[in-house]
């Protein structure tokens, strides 16, 4: 019989962590290994080919601690990288295990949520150009206009602590009003970047009035207990035991730190060598 191990979920860095959080609440009883690539973050501002590379690399690290799926708990990855996994490198490197991400399933249900048939995306830029957003949801909702936003300077915002403070206002105000000038009439605003969630004060304060502000967490983790449940198959190679491990690629005592405000408890992480992920070993 095949051994059972937990779920693998990867970021970038921290961010993912908003999105873990979300699944652990809905499926407490499965373990889950988490990947921060910290030493490498973040992701936003890099090209295809530098995200699709160090995405593998961290894919296969999952697939050698024996998780059978793996989630892309980041836009950026989960825009530059996944296609090219999932198309050409699983058939080849592990036939039998899966990798998902975040941006279809929140493709699938975004429409629903709007009465004007139109949305906003906020992002890295990584993941407005990519076009993914607007190409997913074509496939689900074709008559929805979907309007982007790169808003490049809201991860380090978070990242530095300051997204609470008076100098987050500038960027968020300008953002917000340059969405808002592209889609009027917009009443759907997606926060597509793991980071975003914890703006959400900030962005309710220049948010129009009855414009929904949606986070993905809830959406990932619903779309991922369907699928457990659709896949036995693969459900049945999950241990449930209720553990959780985390892993970074940089310093510990930083991500720990992080960790207590992206995860909203306090965790004890375990680095792990680039080195050890590039070499495979
Ligand atoms: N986790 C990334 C995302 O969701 C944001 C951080 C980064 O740029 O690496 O797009």
């Amino acid at each position: 019989m095949a051994s059972r191990n937990p779920i693998g979920v990867f970021d970038s860095g921290y961010g993912g962590l908003t999105v873990l959080k979300e699944i652990i609440y809905k499926l407490p009883q499965y373990d889950y290994l988490y990947l921060g690539d910290n030493a490498r973050s973040p992701y936003g501002n890099r090209s295809f080919d530098t995200v699709y590379h160090y995405t593998l690399e961290c894919v296969q690290w999952f697939f050698q601690q024996g998780c059978s799926l793996v989630i892309l708990a980041c836009n950026t990855a989960s825009a530059k990288a996944l296609r090219t996994l999932q198309q050409n490198d699983l058939p080849k490197i592990a036939p039998n295990k899966r990798v998902l991400g975040v941006i279809r399933p929140t493709a699938e249900i975004i429409g629903n949520f709007s009465e004007t048939q139109e949305v906003g995306i906020l992002a890295t830029i990584g993941t407005v150009v990519s076009e993914s957003y607007p190409m997913e949801i074509a496939k689900f909702f074709p008559d929805l206009k979907v309007f982007q936003e790169a808003c490049p300077m809201w991860v380090p915002l978070v990242e530095n602590n300051e997204h609470t403070h008076h100098g987050a206002d500038f960027f968020v105000k300008k953002n917000m009003h340059s969405i808002f000038e592209k889609g009027e009439n917009i009443d759907v605003l997606l926060m597509a970047c793991t980071h975003y969630p914890l703006l959400r004060e900030k962005i309710e304060e220049y948010l129009p009035v009855g414009v929904k502000l949606v986070s993905q967490g809830e959406i990932v983790a619903d779309s991922l207990a369907d699928y457990l449940l659709r896949h036995p198959e693969i459900e049945s190679l999950c241990s449930q035991k209720g553990q959780r491990s985390f892993y970074t690629t940089d310093s510990t005592a930083d991500f720990d730190n992080h960790a207590t405000i992206f995860f909203g408890e306090a965790v004890l992480s375990k680095h792990i060598d680039l080195e050890t992920i590039k070499s495979g070993k």
